[in-house]
């Protein structure tokens, strides 16, 4: 092949090698055409000849290999894990038709059958997507690599992937040989100093490996000879501890000395004992900081030791004065240990430490990604505000926090303020914080120091100082940005310049809200898992980002933490008490983001999982309901919508919240039919379906006048019956006249909360008003998702009003400039404006459908998703008087294309009739209509011959 490209380059063609190693036979003229061009004499030919046979053969490779939707995971404790791999080919219609996987202990044996743990043999099956082991037991933390290979639809095999691998976690509570420890300094009182725990060991021989399990009542960071193990922060993340404790797994064995080493771990407040919510509430799970560490060391004799948390330990306080995730953290450094983590420090003067009982029954293995560190950002600006005071602007509110460099004397205290905005004065502006005090304090040891907290995170764009002694430097401030670490996966851009600053604005809503948990805000005293915020942005959030294991871990805890009633707490981890549930739209997040997930991610699992807690949801709102109405309890309603100053006309959108809680009750209840057909569970199916029946007669009985008017006449109303098919056929377009006409009579306005938003524009367009739906989402005044964009806004906001068009805010007890449920709109500009849908008959994008809706006020939109099966992109452009559409579909997927043409004539594919290309076109509503497989396509459309 080298030869042959040396030949090439030598007669100086103009070839690319390799684009043409993937090419086929549409490339063949071209090469005969090459040929007589050039005159070639007959060895050249030769080597064309051999060079396309070549490019023809090309094989499918393998790529992406993930376990349990993690690229070589540390600590899987799932007995069957899943793997997933993409085909890659540049050619079209190319389907997996039977998978080969192995899996073994032993990376050098793979390829060969012997002394495996699995040997799947040759499967026939087009799956490449959460397959399931099928082989020997898996062992508790051991190391398995594996390796898989394919044959496609044109026979051929493809060569094995590369090795991947994964670790078991520890499978049984009897794994663990460590002992909880706590210290006797640790005590409660207005400030909670973090606590050191430090224990050295000898490894007198050679480490073939090393691993750390580490878990705490607390947050925890752990340090090895000096040297920080992993770079996850805020670990070991936040679940609902009493039921689930993730413990994180750390392979060490490059920090390990022969000889001497020592174990530094310094434990804080974290969610677990920290203040949490409102009123001082504080040790939710608990008061005392607790740690679990247990080092496996395997040597290369064959032998093994295990080092691991017990009496022998020391304790001590440091220099971190306090730690809590709403106030911030303060660090004195002249109370500094130094050298404590590394081996020869004194640690003589240090407390002993105490063993404790607590079960090991809830370790659980780290499911998601754990929380790290990410974009970084250097002032933008240093100012002085008109209040004196001295301000840095990072140009965009994140999540995370400052990293300083500071010189002065010893005692000299630096504190660091936090802020979303400045005031219309522009002044400083922390009073929407409420409670939290959001502040880093630094105490100079004296001369040149950094600085950066270790257990608490802000929601920031700004920062004051104060306690400096010398002008800022810009140099010495870095902005680090923390969330958990989801893969990126969407992009959306248009010719619109402020829906892509939208389009940002999600993003980074999404960025500053997903630590681990799915919180509606960041910055005050809440940053709590509200349940209805995140069933609301969950669709959104899985085209931005890769947020499977996220939310599977978190439905995790929304089942744990479901009381014996049925209902769903407010928020999740429930720190609010059994008393705070049930509000519908919020507990229905329990129904909502299981569908949403196996819809998107095509993994049957996660219904499995959450099967019995969406029942159990159903049922409570059964039990709850007088003649399949549900209409007790207290609920939220459609939160904050629109509500006009003056209201005298009446025109505020309050819809009646039991009108909202009969129509969630029909859809959770639909929801769960589905997940009970998926899983075949018919006799469940055919009983709800019935109750479905009836909760749909409940509701127009009740909420529906014969000529189908609503009792709420609002946006909200209308969308959520539509959306949830409450309606018969008959009366759905009246409703959704009805719907529009509302939202003309505001001027063409929205006027929906955080439960209308989402499903606004996805009814326009489904009942043929996609131009009202394009209208709402250019209308940059208030209220509108282009008015926060318009006033400046990084983030989307918590209200369509935070900053009031005279620059006056909404009310400080309620304000967050970082609150991502109005970014659900992000699904709707992907879906519609790209056009990029999933089939529900082959979820997780096998089956895929692209369908842009074109409007006259964008002259391009393009959009992408890297699925499970690779990149799936939609672009459609004006120009020249053609519309084009450039579509991507991946390998082992099928696509139907609505190409936006009312006929097939003048509409080309790569420069051919289409119909030449495609067996079946048919003509539909505006679009003509094609099947295809995998490939990248060029459709063009001319304007002036489709008219
Ligand atoms: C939160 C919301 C949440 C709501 C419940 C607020 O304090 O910030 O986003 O959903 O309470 O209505």
């Amino acid at each position: 092949m080298l030869l042959l490209k040396h030949a090439l380059i030598g007669f100086g063609s103009k070839i690319n090698f390799s684009k043409l190693q993937g090419s086929s036979y549409s490339l063949f003229p071209y090469l005969l055409c090459l040929l007589k061009l050039t005159a070639m004499k007959r060895p050249l030919c030769f080597l064309f000849m051999i060079l396309f046979f070549n490019a023809n053969k090309a094989q499918v490779k393998l790529q992406n290999l993930l376990v349990e939707n993690l690229s070589n995971p540390q600590g899987i404790d799932n007995a069957t894990p899943r793997f997933s791999w993409q085909l890659i080919s540049d050619k079209r219609n190319i389907m997996q038709t039977a998978y080969e996987l192995h899996v073994g202990t032993n990376k050098s044996v793979l390829a060969k059958s012997a002394n495996l743990e699995w040997s799947s043999g040759k499967i026939n099956s087009d799956s490449s997507v959460h397959v399931a082991y099928k082989g020997k037991r898996l062992q508790s933390g051991k190391k398995y690599f594996w390796q898989v290979r394919v044959w496609d639809n044109q026979g051929n095999p493809s060569p094995w992937s590369e090795t991947a691998y994964w670790r078991m976690g520890l499978l049984d509570s009897s794994d663990w040989n460590a002992k909880w420890i706590e210290s006797p300094l640790d005590k409660d009182g207005d400030q909670r100093p973090a606590i050191h725990f430090r224990k050295e060991f000898q490894s007198s021989k050679k480490v073939e490996s090393a691993v750390a399990y580490i878990t705490a009542h607390g947050v925890y960071e752990a340090m090895i000879n000096g040297k920080r193990v992993g770079n996850f922060y805020l670990t070991p993340g936040w679940t609902s501890y009493n039921k689930r404790l993730q413990y994180q797994i750390y392979d060490v064995t490059d920090l390990i000395a022969r000889g001497d080493n020592c174990i530094g771990i310094t434990l804080a407040n974290g969610w677990y004992r920290g203040f949490l919510a409102w009123g001082g509430n504080k040790n939710t799970w608990g008061k005392d900081l607790s740690l679990l560490f247990q080092l496996d060391i395997h040597y290369s004799d064959g032998s093994n030791e295990s080092i691991v948390s017990e009496k022998s330990w020391k304790s001590s306080i440091g220099s971190i004065v306090d730690a809590e995730i709403y106030h911030g953290e303060i660090i004195d450094s002249r109370k500094e240990k130094t050298g404590w983590t590394n081996v020869g420090y004194n640690d003589a003067g240090w407390s002993t430490v105490i063993e404790k009982n607590y079960s090991k029954s809830v370790l659980i293995a780290t499911q998601n990604e754990p929380i790290k560190k990410h974009e970084t950002f250097s002032p933008l600006k240093v100012f002085t505000t008109p209040k004196g005071e001295k301000v840095i602007d990072f140009g965009q509110n994140l999540v995370g926090w400052v990293k300083v460099k500071l010189n002065g004397r010893a005692g000299d205290t630096i504190k660091i303020f936090h802020a979303e905005v400045l005031d219309k004065d522009g002044n400083f502006y922390t009073d929407n914080l409420r409670a939290a005090k959001a502040q880093a304090v630094y105490i100079l040891k004296g001369g040149e120091e950094s600085f950066e907290p270790h257990f608490t995170f802000f929601g920031f764009r700004y920062i004051k100082i104060e306690g400096l002694q010398s002008a800022i430097n810009p140099e010495n401030f870095t902005a680090v940005a923390l969330y958990s670490d989801m893969k990126p996966t969407g992009t959306f851009t248009c010719s619109n310049p402020l829906v892509n600053q939208l389009q940002h604005n999600i993003q980074w809503g999404q960025k500053g809200n997903f630590l681990d948990v799915p919180t509606d805000c960041p910055q005050r005293d809440e940053r709590l898992g509200w349940t209805g915020d995140a069933q609301a942005f969950s669709r959104t959030a899985a085209f931005n980002m890769n947020v499977n294991n996220f939310f599977s871990k978190w439905l995790k805890d929304v089942a744990a933490d479901q009381l014996p009633s049925g209902s769903i707490p407010f928020v999740i981890p429930n720190v609010l008490g059994p008393n705070a549930g049930a509000a519908t739209g919020w507990a229905d997040a329990c129904t909502i983001i299981p569908w949403n997930m196996y819809l998107l991610y095509g993994d049957k699992r996660i219904l499995e999982q959450q099967y019995s807690t969406m029942k159990a949801w159903v049922d409570y709102m059964k039990k709850n309901s007088k003649n399949d109405l549900w209409n007790t309890g207290y609920h939220f309603g459609d939160w904050l919508f629109y509500r006009p100053f003056d209201d005298n006309d009446g025109r505020a959108a309050v819809t009646d919240k039991y009108l909202i809680a009969q129509s969630f009750y029909a859809y959770s209840t639909q929801l769960l039919i589905k997940a009970a057909q998926v899983l075949g569970k018919l006799t469940d199916a055919n009983e709800y379906s019935d109750l479905l029946k009836k909760i749909k007669e409940a509701y127009i009985k009740e909420y529906v006048t014969p000529s189908g008017r609503l009792v709420s006449n609002t946006q909200t109303a209308y969308v959520l019956a539509l959306n949830f098919d409450l309606l018969p056929a008959s009366l759905q377009a009246v409703a959704a006249q009805r719907l529009v006409d509302n939202i003309k009579s505001y001027g063409t306005q929205l006027t929906t909360g955080f439960l209308g938003t989402p499903y606004l524009c996805h009814v326009l367009t489904r009942f043929g008003y996609d131009s009202v739906a394009y209208q709402l989402l250019f209308r940059d005044k208030y209220p509108s998702w282009l008015y926060p964009v318009k006033m400046g806004a990084t983030t989307i906001w918590e209200r369509w009003d935070g900053i009031k068009p005279d620059s006056s805010f909404q009310t400080p007890s309620m304000n967050s400039f970082n609150h991502y449920a109005y970014g659900a709109i992000g699904d709707w500009m992907y879906r519609t404006i790209a056009g990029i849908n999933i089939d529900e008959e082959q979820p997780g994008y096998k089956k895929i459908t692209i369908q842009p809706h074109l409007t006259d006020s964008l002259r391009f939109a393009t959009a992408s998703i890297e699925t499970y099966y690779g990149k799936l992109s939609s672009e459609w452009k004006k120009e020249n008087g053609t519309t084009v559409l450039n579509v991507e579909v991946p390998a082992n997927t099928t696509a139907t294309i609505f190409i936006p043409a009312n006929s097939a004539e003048g509409v080309s594919e790569s420069g051919k009739n289409i119909q030449t290309v495609f067996k079946q076109v048919e003509t539909k509503n505006g679009y003509i209509v094609l099947k295809t497989g995998s490939g990248k396509y060029s459709f063009v459309v001319n304007r002036k011959k489709d008219m």
